[in-house]
């Protein structure tokens, strides 16, 4: 194959999970040839169609994100967000890759609807998504999806699923789950666990007429302890979707010390969990505008959470991306819109405020992430990585204005606040898929 038109992004602050060095990166065919540190002899322009884009200042060339945890609600529910329109919020973002869960209308539970919308997503050309499949048809939690007759591994014969879940309608049976986590297991992927179901002694709480703080923080640390012993069962990969709890957090790093080879454990923290609490619940309004699943807890728990993305508790950070319409949050439908303000407010709350380096950052956003999907080929600047990259202004103030956001969903629990750090640039295989408008606070 003859060589495509090259890109030369030089003279950046360059960092990823094992990088922070002055440089430049070029990218042909799609793919990272070379990385040069700075001083190195650069390579000429051979084409008119070769582009340059040229750094300096506070900018910083970083991987593009991969996020674990998105609702595209496509399809079935346009008014609160469509493929498309996600994809522009995800690449607004700073996203090269995202995993969308599998609640949609019809639920995605056969390999024919994911590759339906992986083909519509591959013909938008804007990121590489990755469908979900769920793990009950029509995520009824009565009989298992199309993964009860499907043989692995899956990255060989349907290389765009790379995780299963039943999101947050937790499947109850444990037998059922048992034979999911088997089925997952055989199919070589991870199944992430909302931890969401039931339990007794939250049932008893909720029943007592406990605040949902008190029943819904019994509730995860039962799920999390119920998934986990499953896992162990059947030597799968359990990952745990939005910890929230410190208890949680203390369980599973218990667990991981254990290195027990019979189970993979990995975790996720989302931004709303790390940067928030339930204050800012209360003054955005505990049963509206405030509501996500699972709730926004105490300082306590935000800082157990920080600790455990700090000691690698917590592997990854997913935006839990769910965009609603303003009358479904007045009515208390749960969850944020979070793809377009992700790494801004993690940079702010953990990054600009010294409690986590910018390669800490990159890691938990990108190389990490990338990982516990099995793509190998993302989330770090290094030669034969993909050329999917973003560049952000470390130094750029902006305020968060949802009139400017992509997505359908203008439900941010951060509207107004002013945040340091803005995606600038993100490149898909070595094109420019989103430029930000030149406005200050757009
Ligand atoms: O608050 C939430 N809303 N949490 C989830 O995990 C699911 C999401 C949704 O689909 O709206």
């Amino acid at each position: 194959m003859s060589p495509g038109p090259r890109v030369l992004l030089r003279d950046f602050r360059l960092v990823d999970e094992t990088l922070d060095m002055p440089g430049s990166v070029l990218i042909e065919t799609g793919s990272i040839l070379d990385v040069f540190p700075q001083g190195a002899l650069l390579p000429e322009t051979r084409f008119p169609r070769d582009t340059t884009i040229q750094g300096g200042g506070s900018l910083v060339l970083m991987p593009a994100l991969v996020d674990l945890h998105a609702h595209f609600r496509d399809p079935g529910y346009p008014e609160k967000e469509t493929l498309e329109s996600a994809s522009l919020a995800a690449v607004a973002g700073g996203y090269g890759t995202v995993v969308c869960m599998a609640n949609t209308n019809p639920v995605i539970d056969t390999l024919a609807k994911a590759q339906a919308l992986k083909e519509r997503s591959d013909a938008l050309g804007l990121m590489d998504l990755y469908p979900v499949l769920a793990l009950t048809q029509g995520m009824e939690g009565r009989v298992l999806s199309d993964i009860r007759f499907l043989e692995g591994p899956l990255h060989e014969t349907a290389p765009w699923i790379r995780m299963l879940s039943e999101d947050g309608k937790d499947v109850v049976s444990d037998e059922l789950l048992y034979r999911a986590l088997q089925a997952a297991r055989r199919l070589g992927i991870p199944v992430s666990c909302h931890c969401d179901a039931g339990g007794p002694e939250a049932d008893a709480a909720k029943a007592a007429g406990k605040p949902r703080e008190c029943w819904s923080r019994i509730e995860e640390n039962h799920a999390t302890r119920r998934v986990i012993a499953l896992g162990r069962q059947t030597h799968g990969h359990v990952h745990i979707a939005h910890v929230s709890t410190k208890e949680s957090v203390d369980l599973i790093r218990k667990v991981k010390a254990q290195q027990e080879p019979a189970l993979t454990l990995t975790a996720e923290a989302s931004p709303h969990h790390l940067c928030l609490t339930q204050e800012a619940a209360h003054t955005l309004g505990d049963a509206t505008w405030g509501r996500v699943n699972p709730p926004l807890r105490t300082e306590a728990d935000r800082q157990a959470l920080i600790q455990g993305i700090l000691d690698g508790t917590i592997d990854a950070i997913a935006t839990d991306h769910a965009p609603h319409t303003e009358a479904d949050k007045v009515q208390g439908a749960p969850g944020f819109t979070g793809l377009e303000t992700s790494f801004a407010l993690c940079h702010t709350e953990l990054v600009s405020k010294g409690r986590l380096s910018l390669s800490g950052l990159s890691s938990l956003m990108s190389a990490s992430p990338a990982r516990i999907l099995g793509l190998t080929d993302r989330g770090r600047i290094a030669p034969e990585f993909r050329g999917d990259l973003m560049v952000v202004d470390t130094e750029a103030v902006w305020r968060v204005t949802m009139s400017r956001f992509r997505s359908r969903g203008k439900n941010s629990p951060v509207t107004g606040l002013v945040c340091t750090g803005k995606v600038l640039m993100t490149i898909q295989q070595g094109r420019v898929v989103f430029e930000a408008p030149v406005s200050p606070d757009a």
